[in-house]
């Protein structure tokens, strides 16, 4: 009785100190999950501004931007989503780990319709951009449609 009372009192920190660590850890694949979606956000606003003409078309801000977003479309997402890493902080759908070949398959449709629009960018037109621009936008919406709350 002694004993197995010290051994719950001496395990159950651990098994604390453990789960805290799991969940701090799970913060950070947070952190950097919605850094990159930032990083989409912050380069395909201004772009969907000069696609509804909300704002004059630079033709040299536009490639800009769609240049970094084909560039954060390179960046390993999917390694911030690990496992069941439901958060407080976090707006995923454990959807998300019950259907991952779907999740893959919406994320690589993303960046294949990125780099589309970043290549479609350097005709400067936009007649020719705005199909892209729109394709891709699409691919945000099914993600967040499916996985996103
Ligand atoms: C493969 C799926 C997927 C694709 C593609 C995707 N998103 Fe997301 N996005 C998510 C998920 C899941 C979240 C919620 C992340 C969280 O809260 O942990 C999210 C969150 C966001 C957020 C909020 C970030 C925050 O700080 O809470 C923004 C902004 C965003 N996405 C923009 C975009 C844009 C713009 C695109 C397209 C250019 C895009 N996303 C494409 C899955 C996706």
């Amino acid at each position: 009785m002694r004993v197995s009372n010290f051994a719950v009192a001496a395990i159950a920190p651990l098994a604390f100190a453990t789960q805290v660590a799991i969940a701090d850890s799970h913060g950070k694949a947070v952190e950097y999950r919605q850094a990159v979606m930032t990083t989409y956000g912050w380069n395909f606003k201004p772009m969907g501004a000069m696609v509804n003409n909300k704002a004059p078309y630079d033709a040299e801000k536009f490639k800009h931007h769609a240049t970094d977003l084909a560039a954060a479309a390179h960046l390993d997402l999917l390694s911030g989503f690990p496992e069941d890493s439901e958060h407080e902080e976090s707006d995923v759908k454990s959807e998300i780990w019950l259907n991952w070949e779907n999740f893959e398959q919406k994320y690589r449709n993303f960046q294949e319709k990125a780099a589309a629009l970043n290549a479609a960018a350097d005709s400067a037109d936009l007649d020719k951009i705005r199909p892209t621009f729109g394709a891709t936008a699409k691919t945000c919406k099914d993600c967040h449609k499916a996985f996103r709350e």
